[in-house]
């Protein structure tokens, strides 16, 4: 097959719309899917021609590689409509980058730009009904893909399935957000697949997470497995650290997911004037600071998540509540980037699309 396969793509719609039946004022996050997904299968060594059609179930042998050996990664993105009804995406280029470097690790083909940014483009273009005006209304996209070749046997599969879908979103979470600081369990090792956007980084974090929310808490904020005492990335968001007017951010890399909103949110913070290390602070730092008062916020920043303010943590079974700050680094920064990716400012840094 060759490139330029988005010109030819197919495009079957859905004979009647859900749109009427959706309360967009009440969703709960990544419940609801739009009237039609992209599909676009690899066979052969070839990508073949993509297809726009019904949202809808499909089959796949029972010993696809995804079902044995997990191979599957995904991106998170969101869409915008700005005042006069324009739908816009934030740094989708970065997304599609970081995809082939989650392809890579798991030894999986590279999807072309043609396909994952053509696609992408093609499918909002008959969802823009489903991308609502107003600030904090989103579409939120999943790319992903999955291996779909048949066998058991422990080995990368020849055939995928790359897909997208989209799902109207407003908050990921609902409530105040309380985290407990790992002491055992890992998310990622050197060498291993942290820095991928691997879908098994994911369910291993389930049971730990499942545990904390037992206690109250419903995130982890993960550190370094050889040692438990720098602080890296919570579940489904990076973190950054406030002692006294300064940020801290762990440095992304083989365990550390380079997260979009992350680097963003540095670049914002910088240019407006706010001290910015990044470097894994200890966890030793963070009791101290969080002891003679110098630590005055803790947010997690992510694209379903956005920016949000953790309230607490807890480390030791001691629990440390976060002061409640006015005119916070979050809630400044959480505005000035949603004002960009809504066209409510100037995007000098030329990220949307
Ligand atoms: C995102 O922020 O888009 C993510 O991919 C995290 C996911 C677990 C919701």
């Amino acid at each position: 097959m060759s490139s330029n396969l988005i010109n030819e793509i197919d495009i079957v719609k859905a004979n009647t719309s859900k749109i009427s039946s959706v309360d967009f004022e009440n969703l709960t996050f990544g419940n609801i899917f739009t009237d039609h997904m992209l599909i676009c299968d690899f066979k052969e060594g070839a990508w073949q021609k993509p297809i726009i059609k019904p949202y809808e179930p499909f089959m796949i042998d029972p010993s696809a590689k995804v079902f044995h050996y997990g191979q599957a990664i995904f991106e998170g993105m969101k869409a915008y409509k700005d005042e006069s009804d324009d739908v816009w995406l934030f740094r989708p280029d970065e997304n599609f980058k970081r995809f082939n470097h989650s392809a890579k690790r798991l030894a999986m083909p590279k999807v072309t730009e043609d396909i994952f940014i053509g696609g992408l483009k093609a499918i909002l273009d008959l969802e823009r009904e489903w991308v609502k005006k107003g600030k904090g209304n989103t579409l939120y996209i999943r790319p992903f893909m999955i291996a779909i070749g048949s066998g058991v046997i422990a080995q990368p599969s020849t055939q995928y399935r790359f897909m997208i879908i989209l799902s109207p979103a407003r908050s990921y979470y609902s409530g105040e957000v309380k985290v407990i600081i790992a002491e055992h369990y890992s998310r990622a090792a050197n060498g291993g697949i942290g820095a991928a956007k691997a879908a098994g980084n994911y369910s291993a974090q389930f049971y730990p997470t499942k545990l904390a929310n037992e206690r109250g808490f419903q995130q982890i904020i993960w550190t370094d497995d050889a040692t438990h005492t720098k602080l890296e990335e919570a579940g489904t968001m990076n973190v950054f650290f406030r002692i006294n007017d300064t940020l801290y951010t762990a440095p992304t890399g083989e365990r550390i997911l380079d997260g979009v909103t992350r680097k963003s949110l540095i670049d914002i913070a910088r240019r407006d004037g706010i001290d910015v290390e990044v470097r894994s602070l200890l966890v030793a730092e963070l009791i101290e600071a969080a002891k003679d008062g110098s630590l005055k916020e803790i947010f997690g920043a992510g694209t379903a998540a956005v920016v949000n303010p953790i309230v607490g943590f807890s480390y030791q079974d001691n629990y440390y509540e976060l002061p409640k700050m006015d005119n916070s680094y979050a809630s400044q920064l959480k505005e000035k980037l949603t004002n960009i990716q809504y066209k409510l400012a100037e995007d000098t840094f030329g990220w949307t699309v």
